[in-house]
């Protein structure tokens, strides 16, 4: 494998992926390819932006022709498919995005890679897909119930990397990753958002009583298990990639809090999200016997992402402003305005 291309790479786990990648893999070519969409962010790869073996293109997944030129001109063997819309809030908003790029633009990327011959294709998925799980720890094998707009559209897009394996034998692996937070994560998922506001002594707009539960993965472990599976998955086969560091949402934003030195005063219980999935776990046997292990706890990985907001305010004021401000008040206006301590 020498020549990968890293679709949704200026995001926020692409991005990661992209830092780590060059510098593993010297003698690898990695393309990135990127719409820029609001949540793409060229600042997230400015540390490799000098190194000779990292390239950048402007593009849509779902632009046939700009995807066969991109295969043709760098001669790519291997895509890894991080790009998508990811924000589960946005998608109950409106989901026309969700289903063009988390579908529709993975089937242009199947069907180009394999017109083009690659070799292996990595579909970056998610634990959502499994829907919310009551109980127990979701297995690979379990079927697929997404529940929000969001999660449907991925698994859409994960039946059609399945359709491929078997229709026409591509080589494919799939990885199912959980909650993941740490540095360059744009500022509307739960980590980066409470950060940020606490910072600035705004309210937190925590859903409902706080109570769901998330399982929570550091980024740098999210990516390291891409790269084993990449390397190391059998063909057509999924892997979970998980935290197995499950907690409440209420508990992850009294440690923000605690981590950052600001009153539990600021947390604000508001009006839930419709159809809010009330648990995700994951088992993380099949990626462990691959040879992937995870190396942050949540204690470390919050410690070390609080420390990156408090030391970065120049890579996140910039964003929050114009649409980040138009989203914020879309979402959390009313929100606010209509919430009710007695919640608590
Ligand atoms: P992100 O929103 O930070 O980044 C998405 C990137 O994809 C952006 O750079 C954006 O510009 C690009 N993009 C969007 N539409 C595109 C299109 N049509 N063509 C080309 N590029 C496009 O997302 P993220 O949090 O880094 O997530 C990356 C992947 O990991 C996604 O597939 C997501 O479903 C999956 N995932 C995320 C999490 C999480 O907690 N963030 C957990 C599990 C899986
Ligand atoms: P999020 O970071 O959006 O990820 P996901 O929806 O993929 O799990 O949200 C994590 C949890 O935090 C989820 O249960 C929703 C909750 N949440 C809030 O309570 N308030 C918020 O403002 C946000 C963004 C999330």
């Amino acid at each position: 494998m020498k020549h990968i291309l890293v679709t949704g790479g200026a995001g926020f786990i692409g991005s990661a992926f992209v830092r780590m990648m060059t510098e593993r893999y010297p003698d690898y070519r990695i393309v990135v390819y990127d719409k820029l969409t609001y949540a793409g962010n060229v600042d997230n790869l400015l540390s490799v932006h000098d190194e000779p073996n990292y390239h950048f293109e402007r593009g849509d997944i779902a632009a046939r022709e700009a995807v066969a030129r991109v295969l043709r001109d760098y001669q790519i063997d291997t895509i890894v498919n991080f790009a998508a819309e990811s924000h589960v809030d946005r998608s109950i908003l409106d989901a026309d995005a969700f289903l063009h790029t988390n579908a529709i633009g993975v089937y242009i990327l199947l069907d180009e890679g394999r017109k083009h011959g690659i070799g292996r294709f990595l579909q970056v998925s998610t634990d959502e897909v499994y829907g919310s799980v009551p109980s127990g720890f979701s297995v690979e094998s379990d079927p697929l119930e997404p529940r929000n707009p969001y999660s449907a559209a991925k698994a859409g897009g994960e039946l059609m990397v399945r359709a491929y394996r078997e229709t026409y034998g591509l080589d494919v692996v799939i990885t199912r990753g959980s909650n993941t937070y740490g540095p360059y994560q744009y500022p509307e998922k739960l980590m980066p958002l409470f950060i940020t506001e606490a910072l600035d002594d705004r309210a937190l707009p925590v859903y409902g009583d706080g109570k769901q539960i998330r399982d929570w993965l550091y980024v740098d472990d999210h990516v390291s298990g891409i790269d084993t599976v990449l390397h190391h998955g059998a063909p057509g086969e999924a892997y979970n990639i998980a935290g197995e560091d499950l907690r409440h949402n209420i508990e992850v934003v009294r440690a923000l809090l605690h981590e950052l030195g600001k009153p539990e005063s600021l947390i604000q219980h508001v009006p839930d999200r419709e159809g809010h999935d009330l648990r995700y776990a994951m088992n993380s046997d099949k990626a462990r016997a691959l040879g992937w292990e995870r190396r942050y706890t949540l204690d470390k990985g919050l410690a070390e992402t609080v420390r990156w907001y408090v030391a970065n305010a120049w890579w996140w004021r910039k964003i929050k402003t114009g649409e980040y401000l138009e989203y914020y008040q879309r979402q959390y206006a009313a929100r606010l305005a209509a919430s009710d301590d007695a919640a608590v």
